[in-house]
């Protein structure tokens, strides 16, 4: 099939890539026309974007930063991503190629323009603020804009704010859209900025100690909040897994020693068992597995599994009693 449809991959759609340039020196602009087979994002959606590097699939998960419209009229998307030194695929985004074919997911995700009545504060932190222009650009040309009061608050590090020329002609075209550009060593952290804000829908996207801070002043005051963050999610302690317990872990007839503190993925990859896996931080779904039985906690919750047979993401389940699963 590969023949006839490079990069054609049961279970993934095909994109080719049109462009890839930097914006700065850390962050990175790639261009990509999706199979027509490809559904539509929403804006705010994300992928999980595969490529292969070195014989091997690696797999990690990308914000949309343009609109449905866009997509609909280009048939193009956008992502835009932080470069990171020790990262498994963003390093490699600068080789891929004009006409290169790459794999890409359907979209997905629930971090989308809000149905409510009340004026949007957008709440972004460096490379966080991919979703709010994609919903700035459709929502600007829908005209969804000018019903509502948005005002974007944009925190990056100095001269590190991106797609600025956007957000000016964004607020030209749009009277009621505003922003600021903020640094956290000029302006303060995030709380200062937020009282202003008191009646609105906040929306944010960015590291996860902004967003807890986000989230710990709207509980403050009855703010409604929605939230997307990427950077896996702190394991949640549990006092019963304080002390390191040793399990077995039985899959395909084979048996490991496996203990309760690292997650069964990489606790898999250890010792070296082939193990699909994607993102690393349960958003692909491409580390799903069959659980035969066994209790399993999920890293990002604490949430203990029942000890029937059912679905689980390796990269975010640590053994609580022996686990026996089907890779
Ligand atoms: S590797 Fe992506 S969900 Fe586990």
């Amino acid at each position: 099939m590969q023949q006839i449809k490079p990069a054609w991959r049961d279970g993934y759609f095909r994109a080719r890539v049109v462009t890839v340039k930097n914006l700065n020196t850390h962050i990175l602009e790639v261009v990509l026309e999706p199979d027509s087979s490809w559904p539509t994002h929403a804006a705010g959606q994300h992928i999980a974007l595969t490529i292969e590097l070195n014989g091997r699939l690696t797999t990690r998960v990308f914000t949309i930063a343009s609109g449905a419209n866009t997509h609909q009229r280009d048939k193009q998307i956008r992502l835009v991503t932080k470069v990171k030194a020790q990262g498994a695929l963003t390093p490699y985004l600068h080789t891929c190629v004009p006409n290169q074919w790459v794999n890409i997911s359907a979209p997905m995700g629930e971090f989308v323009w809000p149905q409510t009545e009340k004026p949007l504060l957008m709440i972004a932190g460096g490379s966080g603020i991919t979703p709010f222009i994609a919903m700035l650009d459709d929502a600007i040309n829908n005209a969804q804009v000018n019903q509502k009061a948005v005002h974007l608050l944009y925190f990056a590090k100095p001269n590190e704010h991106v797609l600025l020329e956007e957000l000016s002609t964004f607020s030209k075209r749009c009277e009621s859209f505003t922003y600021d550009t903020l640094t956290k060593q000029r302006d303060g952290d995030v709380e200062a900025h937020l009282s202003y804000f008191a009646d609105a829908h906040w929306l944010v996207c960015g590291p996860h100690a902004m967003f807890e801070q986000v989230e710990t002043y709207a509980k403050t005051i009855s703010a409604p909040v929605s939230s997307e963050h990427f950077a896996a999610l702190p394991v949640v302690s549990h006092t019963s897994l304080t002390e390191s317990e040793t399990f077995s872990l039985v899959h395909n007839g084979q048996s490991l020693t496996i203990d309760n503190q690292q997650t069964l993925l990489l606790q898999l990859q250890q010792a070296e068992q082939p193990v699909t896996y994607g993102c690393g931080m349960g958003i692909c779904h491409q580390c799903q597995c069959v659980k035969k039985r066994g209790v399993v906690r999920d890293t990002r919750t604490g949430e203990l599994s029942d000890s029937a047979e059912q679905l689980i993401q390796l990269c975010v389940s640590q053994a609580v009693t022996d686990v026996e699963i089907q890779l």
